[in-house]
């Protein structure tokens, strides 16, 4: 299929291309839009069908349940058949914006979409395009990210288009995202805040609204998030991370092994923003950049072990993670 690509201004995008692609949406065709975040693969929450299409774009295992978008925080109510008063605290304080949380589905929902499931993810994002997009469409908006299945998250249109060009509708381009990594998961099912994914809401964030939050899924639950999967995020290249002290005697290493590797460095020239979200905003892109170069190895300064650098560890532990 021919993907198209529409330009969109990313603070007040164009109501008749916003109306054409929520027009898409609602006729079960796979528009990817931006958030702050990264990009999603949006798709109509209610239509079977067209989840079934996003899984086959990204060649998702259906065992991994979807992350469902809406414009306004009382629309949970057509998505989920309850509230817990954790959720409603959550929401108050972080929605809009990048925190997604799982709470008990309504029937509405299609078993596609949570994997069949009894709970499902919810959040609603700030960007004013898929403010927009979530609004003209009237429905719930299920939006994985816009990549192939355990690559690497798109934080550009070009960056959809390299690997989703040719699956799907639409790219509705707004622009770089300015979050850069995917949203904080928290599971709220359980009488208890539990982490599914670190993000850019962090611990110390959720527990000033919360209290004590729970990291990880509980360990004989089902509740496993499956996009903690160990292998996930990931470049082609193989990746690697290493202690500061250690990166240039590692790349010296490298070059002396005849290995073409690549560098990204915490201080000096090239080095990324020494401050977690600064960082975070640009991590998926130059990813993305370094795996386009056809290096044998990319060498990756490890972040400090702090609860602000959590999210950005994670998912370059898990771009480390060959083969898992
Ligand atoms: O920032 C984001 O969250 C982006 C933008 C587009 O909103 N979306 C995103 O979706 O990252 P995705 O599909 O790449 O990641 C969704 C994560 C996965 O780890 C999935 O396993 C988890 O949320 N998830 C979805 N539904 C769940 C559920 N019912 N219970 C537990 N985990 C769930
Ligand atoms: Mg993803």
């Amino acid at each position: 299929m021919d993907t198209a690509l529409w330009t969109v201004d990313p603070t007040s995008p164009d109501p008749g291309a916003i109306a054409r692609a929520a027009v898409w949406i609602r006729a079960g065709r796979l528009v990817a839009f931006p958030t702050e975040t990264v990009y999603g693969l949006g798709a109509n929450a209610l239509d079977p069908a067209a989840i079934r299409g996003v899984f086959r774009a990204k060649g998702r295992p259906a065992s991994n349940p979807l992350i469902v978008h809406v414009p306004d925080p009382a629309l949970v109510v057509n998505v989920a058949a309850e509230w817990p008063t954790t959720a409603g605290r959550l929401a108050k304080r972080f929605w809009p914006g990048p925190l997604t949380i799982v709470v008990p589905k309504a029937s509405g929902v299609p078993d596609e979409v949570t994997a069949g499931g009894p709970t499902v993810a919810v959040r609603c994002p700030a960007h004013p395009v898929a403010q927009a997009l979530l609004e003209a469409a009237g429905v719930p908006v299920a939006a994985p990210s816009a990549n192939r299945s355990t690559g690497l998250s798109p934080t550009r249109a070009e960056h959809v288009l390299k690997s989703l060009g040719g699956r799907i509708d639409l790219v509705l381009d707004g622009g770089p995202c300015t979050g850069g990594i995917e949203s904080t998961v928290v599971d709220v099912t359980g009488g208890v805040v539990r982490l599914l994914r670190p993000g850019l809401v962090t611990v110390p964030m959720l527990e000033e609204v919360v209290g004590t939050v729970e990291i990880g899924a509980k360990a004989n639950g089902p509740a496993r998030s499956p996009g903690q999967m160990e292998k996930h995020y990931s470049p082609r290249t193989r990746l690697r991370l290493v202690d500061g002290n250690d990166l240039v005697d590692d790349f010296l290493e490298a070059q002396s092994a005849g290995l073409r590797a690549g560098v990204m460095s915490l201080y000096g020239p090239g080095a990324l923003p020494n401050e977690p979200a600064a960082y975070a905003t640009e991590l998926y892109h130059r990813l993305h950049e370094l795996d386009a170069q056809g290096l044998d190895l990319i060498l990756v300064e490890l972040p400090p072990d702090t609860p602000d650098w959590a999210a950005v560890r994670d998912r370059l532990t898990r771009a480390a993670a060959h083969g898992a």
